[in-house]
């Protein structure tokens, strides 16, 4: 039998390229040290196995057509999927695997990251700082909003939603969740579901978990910006276009939203430059996994799932195509 080949379309830890050499596949990286645009990618996945890809891979039909018949699995590291065709992917008969799990706490730290970072006004604090600008404490510096005995509103109670719930315990924060089914874990937690709108009119913090899918998407619209209690900080750590931005800048100008904690952005790594220019904001770059181990553990298993495959086995963490 030849010699299997992996696309990999952008640089990955060592520790996955390593498990695919072991096993004994040729491993293609994308030379460049930018992502492959779509017209890109349908060439390079034309003649190879499996790909390992990111998520800002456009892989669409067009791509995943290009990658048969020869390409069998699709391995992205990343548990977001939005990026993928997964009914073209399952049409054309190719497996598509994520890396459930182990991202979920990292993800959940940053989220109090920016929770913290945004209540307590970090970012213009430092800024102000490095600028020079301190000449001594004082009694009215930076005040912020309390964390602690808030209400925190969580938008999607899966994976993240509840590891970001754990963590509220340790602040004493009464939570509200909105799911589309009961989560018995919440409720241990002593969390309440209830209706969105009853959510955002009653949560002190509202932090997003939810998948971008078609029904997700601009979730957070003009008429949820009306249903959002003044003075509520928004976190967002899952998908930009769940949030309409225009709104959203509205919302942090008028005051209806204190602050926003922002890991993510609709159109990024295009960022309006009205939501940069406002103090109230604290912008991340899409780091919510990044910790060396997490990444290195994403790696791992989307080569695992590749070799799994490659090798006539079922993949270990398949996308269910629905
Ligand atoms: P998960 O375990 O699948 O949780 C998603 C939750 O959202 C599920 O509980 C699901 O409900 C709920 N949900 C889906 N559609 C909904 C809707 N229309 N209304 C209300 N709830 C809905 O996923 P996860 O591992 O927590 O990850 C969540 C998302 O975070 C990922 O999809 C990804 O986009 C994002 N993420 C971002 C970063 C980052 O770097 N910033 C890192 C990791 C993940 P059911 O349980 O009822 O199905
Ligand atoms: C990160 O955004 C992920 O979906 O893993």
């Amino acid at each position: 039998m030849s010699e299997m080949t992996v696309l990999v379309t952008r640089m990955i830890p060592e520790i996955g390229v390593r498990i695919l050499q072991k096993a004994g596949f040729r491993v293609r990286m994308n030379p460049q040290a930018r992502q492959y645009r779509e017209g890109e990618l349908a060439d390079a996945v034309k003649d190879v196995d499996a790909v390992i890809c990111q998520l800002t891979d456009p892989v669409r039909r067009r791509v995943l057509e290009a990658a048969v018949p020869r390409c069998k699995v699709i391995a992205t590291c990343a548990i977001g999927f939005d990026n993928i065709d997964l009914q073209a992917a399952n049409e054309l008969g190719i497996v598509v695997t994520n890396t459930p799990g182990v991202l979920t706490n990292a993800t959940a730290d940053l989220t109090w990251a920016l929770m913290l970072a945004t209540a307590r006004r970090l970012g213009e604090a430092e800024r102000f700082v490095r600028a020079g600008a301190w000449r001594g404490w004082g009694m009215l510096q930076f005040l912020g909003a309390d964390v602690h005995a808030r209400t925190l509103g969580i938008i999607g109670a899966g994976r993240i939603g509840t590891a970001v719930a754990r963590r509220a315990a340790g602040f004493d924060m009464p939570i509200l969740y909105h799911s589309r089914s009961d989560k018995p874990e919440m409720t241990k937690l002593g969390a309440k579901r209830v209706p969105l709108p009853e959510l955002l009119g009653q949560s002190d913090f509202i932090s997003l978990h939810v998948p971008l899918t078609d029904n997700t998407r601009y979730l957070l619209n003009a008429d949820a910006f009306q249903q959002i209690r003044r003075g509520a900080i928004l976190i967002n750590t899952a998908r930009g276009a769940i949030v309409d931005h225009a709104e959203m800048i509205e919302a942090l100008r008028s005051g209806r939203l204190a602050a926003a904690g922002l890991d993510v952005y609709d159109g990024e790594p295009a960022i309006p430059k009205e939501l940069l220019e406002l103090d109230n904001v604290v912008a991340l770059p899409h780091i919510g996994s990044a910790t060396v181990s997490t990444r290195n553990r994403m790696a791992e298993m989307a080569a695992e799932n590749v070799v799994s495959v490659l090798h006539g086995k079922p993949p270990i963490n398949p996308i269910p195509p629905d």
